[in-house]
């Protein structure tokens, strides 16, 4: 259990607690005294001044509880510079005012992380505000909901968030994150005018494990645009536009390499399996395991690969500048997971561009067999 206190923030220098116990550092010099007892703190910030305060004090305590937060329009709740070895732990509803603007409503960096929702928790970004069924390419302009980067050595778990504006989680620049039993729930959206509300962004990192999510959404559930060693497994996809890498080119990094989705069902969603290739760009897409992944209730392209992305799937004539190589597909459960009126799988690649792919037990069934397939590289068929 943590002892959970309240400090105004002008306290704190003032504070006075027994020294607790702690173990001798192994390599720097010790700290002082008083630099143990303020790292040994647990600060807990409530109501609408609760963002702030903790921002303020965020270096002071080494557990900040958010309890009750209600963080005004146009504030970032930022824990940008936390200490190594902070936990933040999220309890009871965190709430956010409404204005028109990019945000993020939440930043939190920092190594050695531990970031959690307590049981009960919800973090509830109020979407239907904003929520004009354009998205963040037009109408209102939305802020982004949670911004976790420069995380390394770090944890996100348990986390319950509700109707973000816009996209929910983007993960950029990480180095060794795991995050687990995170729902991302914006089901209000799907009748609501939700659009553009991607569960999980990813760019630029290395070693990222998504394990337990639920994601109720309209738009991609997890899109890697860059990085290297991603896993996303166990997870449920419902509403939106599947398991994307991308898309990539145009970027300042346009490499994904070694990404996995494992074990995960993705239902009522345009797509299913998607691989974006930005026309006319450059990059590099190797290393990509679809494996145990149950599709339902597809209703645009269960599988979509494709060299001609551009701004809009399959526009235009597919290029060669980002290679898609060494794409593993198993265990791939479709039977009849494809609505008739869409199309069950489709390739798009310039000449020799897609190469050592292998696919086993790759069924997804019920919609059109594709006649537009093009540089379909042995092992995979658009007639799986
Ligand atoms: C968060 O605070 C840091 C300084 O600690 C600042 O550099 C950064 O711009 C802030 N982020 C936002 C979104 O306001
Ligand atoms: C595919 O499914 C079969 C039967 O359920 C299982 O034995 C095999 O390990 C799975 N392969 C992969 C790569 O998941």
């Amino acid at each position: 259990m943590i002892a959970s206190r309240s400090i105004p923030v002008l306290a704190l220098a003032a504070l006075s607690i027994a020294s607790p116990v702690v173990p001798a550092p192994e390599i720097t010099a010790a700290p002082s005294p008083a630099e143990i007892q303020k790292r040994a703190t647990s600060c807990t910030f409530s109501g609408s001044s609760g963002a702030s305060l903790a921002s303020v004090s965020q270096k002071s305590c080494s557990t900040i509880v958010l309890s009750n937060v209600a963080v005004p329009s146009g504030v970032t709740l930022n824990l940008s510079d936390l200490e190594d070895d902070t936990t933040v732990i999220f309890e009871g509803t965190t709430t956010w005012g409404y204005k028109e603007w990019a945000g993020p409503l939440m930043q939190i960096e920092g190594s050695h992380i531990t970031i959690k929702g307590a049981s009960g928790a919800v973090l509830n970004g109020n979407g239907a505000e904003w929520w004009d069924g354009e998205g963040g390419s037009g109408g209102k302009t939305k802020p982004k909901f949670f911004y976790a980067h420069d995380l390394t050595d770090s944890t996100i778990s348990n986390l319950y968030i509700q109707n973000t504006p816009v996209q929910a989680i983007s993960i950029d620049n990480a180095n060794s994150l795991i995050v687990s039993g995170v729902t991302i729930d914006n089901r209000a959206g799907d009748t609501g005018g939700g659009k553009n509300t991607d569960g999980f962004d990813i760019g630029d990192s290395t070693g990222v494990t998504i394990t337990g999510a639920n994601v109720y959404n309209q738009d991609d559930c997890v899109a890697v645009n860059s990085g290297t060693s991603i896993t996303f497994s166990g997870g449920v996809c419902s509403g939106g536009h599947g398991l994307s890498i991308g898309s990539v080119g145009g970027r300042s990094d346009n490499t994904v390499e070694t990404v996995t989705f494992e074990n995960s069902e993705v239902k009522s969603s345009s797509n299913g399996i998607r691989i974006k290739a930005t026309e006319g760009d450059t990059g590099t897409i190797k290393g990509i395991t679809y494996s145990g992944i149950t599709l339902s209730g597809i209703t645009g392209y269960g599988i979509l690969i494709e060299q001609n992305y551009d701004g809009g799937d399959l526009k235009g004539t597919p290029t060669a500048g980002i290679p898609i190589t060494d794409v593993t597909l198993s265990n791939i459960s479709g039977s009849g997971g494809v609505q008739s009126s869409a199309t069950n799988v489709e390739i798009v690649c310039a000449s020799g561009a897609c190469s050592s792919w292998t696919w086993n037990n790759v069924v997804v069934t019920g919609g059109k067999t594709s006649t537009n397939c093009q540089g379909v590289p042995s092992g995979a068929s658009c007639s799986a």
